[in-house]
């Protein structure tokens, strides 16, 4: 069970193997020709940026629904900001059955990556067909052949994006039908929406987990799009990963407080450790230990009037609390410091986890995680219900000014978040099935 838990934890760090991070696509002579392809029979007014939906997290991922192919084939994809290449369980497929497995035969659009396209070169052909192979943190691994493909983005198609066509796959949830890249890498969606031509900024709402509601994708936003009063900080870029996307932190709070870490603890040095990046593929934002314990032990000082307790047994958090049968608490806020000035304070839902089902009613977990590598990586739980944007071009992330939760429990940049009374009882718990599934998803 233990085990078990950690391996989640891990596994939703997808991150990228690192040979997979050279670049490897260089557009093939000129560039493909920016080719829209509405699936409805309407033209597409220039300028619309394309929307897709996203899912309540499943198991600590996101999925957006996505079209593969022609016609299109709906497909969930996990949603990964710290990885590029987009691909999906593909027939023949050594998988579990799932819906809607991909069947290239079936698509009209379906087309071989030549072999002297640069996208081949890392791995290599065989029987003239492009092969991939990306292994992420956690050993869960895809294997398989590179397409060109029409994806379906909010009723907009888009040809010829290089997909990987998942033949043996490994990981992930089994819900998921394979995992949408949005990385900063030369292969990731972004960059090759951007290569069409179809350049601008992409920004999403990931829906927060304590509500039922749906939160969004949109590409290709028109810089007059993007909501005023979004706070911008720069983009920082690695030449080792450019998967990753780096910002600048210069240090953490709690409550009113600002603790005492150094700020060239967050730097990304000049020879490409540490650093700070957003990752919506990973749930929990991960701090290297010496930070997690400071962090962790302020938090527990500054919760007086509840009693700190550690723990319960969770695999994962070493730092949970019993709630249950309490009224009423206040819990500290947290912040992020930017460098760029935005100071970022989250509201509780992105602080504390409900963990009914593995510790027992009422308890919650600091939703942060100690690790032994000196990367932060601020994680999609701390994110959720809050505006994100990109700005791949001008290199630049924002946060807000919306939200996708409850308007009174919204976090603000810039601006403050008072310590609310949490109330209990209204959870939703996570659904027995999908635990169960998880044993096999793993094991099988
Ligand atoms: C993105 O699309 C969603 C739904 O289509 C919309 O609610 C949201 O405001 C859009 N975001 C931006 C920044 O335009
Ligand atoms: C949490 O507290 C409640 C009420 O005090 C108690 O009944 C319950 O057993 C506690 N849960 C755990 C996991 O200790
Ligand atoms: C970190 O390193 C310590 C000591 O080497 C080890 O006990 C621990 O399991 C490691 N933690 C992780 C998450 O790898
Ligand atoms: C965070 O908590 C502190 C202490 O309770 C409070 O003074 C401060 O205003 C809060 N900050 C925000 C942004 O809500």
């Amino acid at each position: 069970m233990a085990s078990l838990f950690s391996l989640l934890t891990i596994l939703i760090i997808t991150f990228i193997n690192p040979i997979f991070t050279s670049a490897l696509l260089q557009p093939p002579t000129p560039p493909p020709p920016p080719i829209f392809m509405p699936t409805t029979p309407s033209t597409v007014p220039p300028g619309l940026f394309m929307s897709a939906v996203i899912f309540p997290q499943t198991f600590g991922l996101y999925l957006v629904e996505i079209g593969v192919g022609t016609p299109p084939v709906s497909q969930h994809m996990v949603m990964d900001t710290g990885s590029d290449l987009t691909w999906f369980k593909c027939k023949p497929c050594n998988c579990l059955q799932i819906p809607h497995l991909f069947d290239p035969l079936l698509s009209t659009s379906t087309a071989v990556v030549p072999c002297d396209f640069p996208a081949c070169d890392h791995f290599g052909c065989n029987n003239n067909q492009c092969m991939y192979e990306v292994h992420y943190m956690d050993n869960s691994f895809t294997k398989g052949v590179l397409l060109l493909e029409t994806l379906t983005l909010g009723g907009t198609g888009v040809l010829n994006v290089v997909v990987g066509c998942g033949h043996s796959n490994n990981g992930l949830v089994t819900a998921a039908n394979g995992l949408l890249g949005l990385g900063g890498g030369p292969l990731s969606l972004p960059t090759q929406l951007r290569l069409h031509g179809l350049a601008g900024i992409f920004s999403y709402c990931l829906p927060d987990s304590a509500q039922d509601s749906l939160g969004w994708l949109n590409f290709s936003l028109p810089s007059a799009m993007v909501h005023a009063g979004t706070a911008w900080i720069p983009l920082l870029r690695n030449p080792n990963t450019p998967t990753f996307y780096y910002v600048g932190l210069s240090g953490l709070g709690i409550g009113d407080a600002r603790l005492l870490i150094p700020e060239n603890t967050f730097k990304l040095t000049e020879k490409g450790s540490g650093g700070v990046i957003i990752d919506s593929g990973t749930t929990y934002s991960h701090l290297p230990t010496p930070v997690y314990e400071i962090f962790r032990n302020t938090y527990v000082a500054k919760t007086v009037n509840i009693l700190p307790q550690f723990s319960f047994g969770h695999p994962v958090f070493d730092t949970c609390f019993n709630l249950s049968g309490l009224e009423s608490v206040q819990v500290p806020n947290v912040s992020f410091f930017f460098s760029a000035g935005p100071i970022l304070t989250l509201k509780k839902g992105n602080i504390l986890v409900d963990q009914e089902l593995i510790s027992g009613k009422g308890i919650f977990c600091l939703a942060f995680v100690p690790t032994n590598y000196t990367m932060f990586i601020i994680g999609s739980t701390q994110l959720a219900g809050i505006e994100t944007s990109f700005d791949t071009t001008a290199g630049y992330m924002g946060f807000g000014p919306n939200t996708c939760g409850t308007p009174e429990n919204s976090p603000y940049c810039h601006g403050y978040w008072p310590p609310r009374r949490i109330s209990l009882g209204n959870y939703i718990p996570p659904n027995p099935f999908l635990l169960v599934c998880l044993f096999i998803c793993f094991y099988l």
